[in-house]
């Protein structure tokens, strides 16, 4: 999952793909390059400094006069060979006349690349993506254009790929195409842009075009043109953005992933908005899916990765406890792979941030194919998720920038409760006066988790004391355990230590093994039905030495008696409770993050948008 960026026509090329690249960042950091075609020759630089590779190329190029054609930019998060220099895209041929850079996985680089060696060409890089430039330069002469070598090549490649590539012999000419990987193209009246996501392009244009799987696109200044592979001209629809370039900025915080957690009250309010209200249920109207179809459905199973498959979780309890469905949640790199019995009466929801990630596009492509009626719950409009389901469901967070998901993961589990609600009214499975009650109880829930933000410094003070701490479990009953899985995962994913979380239940039957007077015990205790349950799960690691933060709700002060921190929150009903409890989970691993001196926007061996598998 890398990014990438092309400008052509442009008078001062250079900054806008260092701007782009800058915006692109969070897709991957191990390096970053640009090739520019000026004087008849490329000009390629790279660099591979972790999260400082394009600050590295801005100093190489400080004063270099803004010239220069067609130019590509990457940055990378490296999926074949190691995050070195010469590892760094742009990657060019034997005569270094073509450059190409590329986003997903060239699945038979192998052989192409022994192929390639064998008829005389010199590889100098461990990457998959090298064999493109070089299997192009063998078409040239054929194809006699950069545009025809690509189309010709293309065919050859198995796998996930965006590639945008330029020749020093057309200097006006950017040459891409896509499958499975996502490309934007914007346009000027003078210059043409291409790159991996929207927001790279939205300082330079809002009239942009998407391309679609296994399309080409030559780009010129000003200009572009689409074809299929078979050569038939295509003609892409114009594509609207409602955020703006503000929303992709940190408008004063010190960090995306801080400014975010701020959003998640205005994230949760705009998801449910014209969905559910203070009087009743109202529609979701994207979902394209009709109520009778929704009423013929007898079993949901939600799919997802990291943070969403925590919000899928939450998402099984809604849907089971409203609508009286069964529901599974999964796992989607395991589920594409389990050959899942589905039916046309199974609802599959692909429960997906970016829309992108790769193990939840496939296991959407599965679950369709087997005859699924299939959804997809996105926070990006139009994205591959959404276009490839029979009906979706968005989110409106708006841009998440920071690695680790806050606002989007919080959108999702209201916008899955509303959906509960949606199915259960599809189902006559509630009592009609049942919908306003629960309609009223979650368009409360942004001001509880308003009240629960302005809880910050307590949650950050509980958090510092245990910013040496090594060993972490998290636990939970029923609610409380997506709540606790995601408390994990976010302290792992940003202040690098172990932490796992667990159904509290299961804790006798093995875990309780590693506990010992330097584990450090978050208990999600705000469910009341299982509270003395969890009560003797925190006596019991309590009695191995283990010290407890407990998330309780405002008023039990039985349960913070049992702690010996408490991170206290807002009252709300059970099946709401994770809106809530997630909050001050995300605050603690920030505060522990912050404590540890690490990048939380750009934690390392993470990106943002995971397009490989
Ligand atoms: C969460 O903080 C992580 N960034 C990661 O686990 C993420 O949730 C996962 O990669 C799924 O991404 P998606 O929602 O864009 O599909």
């Amino acid at each position: 999952m890398c990014g990438i960026i092309g400008v052509v026509g442009s008078p001062d090329p250079v900054s806008v793909i260092l701007a782009g690249l800058e915006s692109l960042e969070y897709r991957g950091y191990d390096s970053a390059g640009l090739a520019v075609v000026e004087g008849g020759e490329i000009f390629r630089l790279r660099a591979a400094e972790r999260a400082r590779s394009i600050e590295k190329l801005r100093a190489a190029l400080e004063g270099r006069p803004p010239s220069g054609g067609a130019s590509i930019g990457h940055t990378r998060w490296a999926t074949h060979g190691a995050p070195t220099e010469q590892n760094a895209h742009p990657h060019a041929d034997c005569s270094g006349r073509i450059a190409v850079v590329h986003n997903g996985i060239i699945e038979n680089h192998r052989e192409l690349r022994d192929a390639l060696v064998t008829a005389g060409h010199t590889m100098t890089s461990d990457t998959d993506t090298e064999v493109v430039a070089h299997l192009v330069e063998s078409e040239l002469g054929a194809a006699g254009s950069l545009f025809g070598a690509l189309q010709a090549v293309l065919g050859r490649l198995r796998g996930d790929f965006a590639l945008a590539l330029v020749s020093a012999d057309e200097p006006d000419v950017i040459v891409a195409a896509r499958r499975s990987a996502p490309l934007v193209i914007g346009v000027t009246k003078t210059t043409a842009l291409i790159a991996s996501d929207v927001a790279a392009l939205l300082p330079e244009t809002r009239e942009l075009y998407l391309l679609q799987d296994d399309e080409l696109a030559e780009i010129g200044p000003g200009s572009f043109r689409v074809v299929a592979l078979d050569g038939a001209e295509r003609h892409p629809e114009r594509f609207v953005v409602t955020w703006d370039v503000q929303d992709a900025r940190k408008d004063g915080y010190p960090d995306f992933m801080s400014k975010e957690i701020r959003e998640q009250p205005r994230a949760v309010a705009e998801t449910l908005l014209g969905r559910v209200g203070a009087t009743g249920l109202g529609e979701i109207e994207e979902l394209g899916i009709e109520r009778d179809r929704l009423a013929g459905i007898e079993r949901v199973v939600l799919i997802g990765c990291g943070s969403s498959y925590h919000a899928s979780l939450v998402g099984r309890h809604a849907i089971e406890r409203r609508a009286r469905v069964a529901s599974d949640a999964d796992i989607a790199s395991e589920f594409r792979y389990r050959g899942a019995v589905l039916s046309e009466r199974t609802l599959v929801v692909a429960v997906s941030q970016s829309g992108e990630t790769v193990d939840t596009l496939h296991a959407l492509r599965e679950a369709r194919g087997s005859g699924a009626t299939v959804v997809a719950l996105t926070n990006v409009v139009d994205s591959l998720m959404a276009r490839e389901a029979h009906g979706v469901l968005y989110t409106h967070a708006g841009p998440e920038i920071g690695v680790a998901s806050t606002k989007a993961t919080l959108a999702q589990i209201a916008l899955l409760e509303a959906f509960a609600l949606v199915l259960a009214r599809a189902k006559g499975a509630m009592a009609p006066e049942d919908y306003g009650r629960a309609a009223a109880e979650l368009v409360l829930v942004p001001g509880a988790i308003a009240e629960t933000l302005g809880r910050v410094e307590a949650y950050e003070e509980v958090a510092r004391r245990f910013s040496r701490s090594e060993n972490f479990y998290f636990l939970g009953r029923r609610l409380g355990l997506p709540s606790a899985l995601e408390g994990a995962l976010k302290l792992k994913e940003l202040a690098y230590v172990r932490a796992e979380g667990y159904p509290a239940g299961e804790l006798k039957h093995g875990p309780i093994a590693l506990i010992d007077p330097s584990s450090v015990v978050v208990a999600v205790a705000t469910g009341r039905e299982l509270r003395d349950k969890l009560h003797a799960n925190i006596e019991e690691v309590r009695a191995r030495g283990a010290t407890v933060v407990a998330v309780v709700a405002d008023g039990d002060e039985e349960t913070a008696a049992l702690a010996d921190e408490i991170l206290s929150v807002p009252a709300v009903d059970e099946l709401l409770s994770p809106l809530v409890d997630i909050v001050p989970m995300q605050l603690f691993a920030y505060a522990i993050a912050r404590a540890r001196g690490n990048d939380v926007d750009r934690p390392r061996n993470l990106a943002k948008v995971v397009t490989v598998e």
